[in-house]
């Protein structure tokens, strides 16, 4: 499983990218506006030039002919970007029609297997199963991932799945285990998936032990 980072903090993908396990990034406009960016464009392509791997970048037509003229736009701000599509009909004729001009497209806000399905058929390089939203309203966001990395692993669909709205470190675990082919997550998240108490406290000894039987202590 590859990991993206689901944010658009200039500082934050820095970091992670500097761990070496980050090979990508996913935005939305909540997460444009929560890193007080108010140009997207130049948001993306200082992201593009960090990353140097798929970003993902939301349209907000909401026909496919604006879904359409918006993403060929932002195709351009840099080769490294890919167009998020919300699952809607609109979204799947506009997946559809940028796909087949070789445009990758993210089906995102996608909540049921049917409208993965959809998405794959259309031609999404990516579908974004939406798993804490999907636990917020007492459903099971992570056995969706699983049944889509299934169904597509039975049809040999190339498209791939992108675990998202990953909200804690035992997500990223449970989508590895469900075969997401990428989770895309929180800085914060990132930081939990390595740090373990007994690796601090473990590190701490070390240390201390060294210290003794060098007679400093
Ligand atoms: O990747 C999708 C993500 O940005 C949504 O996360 O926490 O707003 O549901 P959240």
């Amino acid at each position: 499983m590859r990991l993206y980072l689901d944010t658009a903090e200039i500082d934050l993908i820095r970091k992670g990218v500097k761990l070496g396990v980050i090979s990508g990034v996913t935005t939305n406009p909540s997460l444009v506006y929560k890193a007080g960016w108010t140009d997207y464009k130049s948001a993306v392509q200082e992201i593009c030039s960090i990353v140097k791997g798929p970003v993902s970048v939301e349209v907000l037509g909401q026909e496919s002919k604006s879904m359409i003229k918006e993403a060929r736009a932002m195709a351009k701000w840099s080769e490294h970007v890919v167009i998020k599509i919300p699952a809607c009909e609109a979204g799947l004729e506009a997946i559809s029609a940028l796909s087949n001009e070789g445009i990758r497209v993210n089906m995102t806000l996608c909540f049921s297997l049917n409208q993965a399905l959809l998405g794959a058929l259309a031609g999404a390089a990516y579908v974004s199963p939406f798993v804490g939203r999907l636990d917020d309203v007492g459903e099971n966001g992570m056995a969706l991932v699983a049944d889509i990395v299934s169904c597509f692993s039975r049809y040999g669909f190339s498209t791939q799945v992108i675990a998202a709205s990953i909200r804690h470190p035992l997500h990223c675990v449970a989508a590895a285990q469900a075969g997401a082919h990428i989770a895309t997550v929180p800085y914060g998240v990132l930081i939990q998936m390595v740090n373990h108490p007994l690796t601090t406290v473990g590190i701490a000894r070390f240390l201390e032990d060294a210290q003794k039987a060098a007679g400093k202590v």
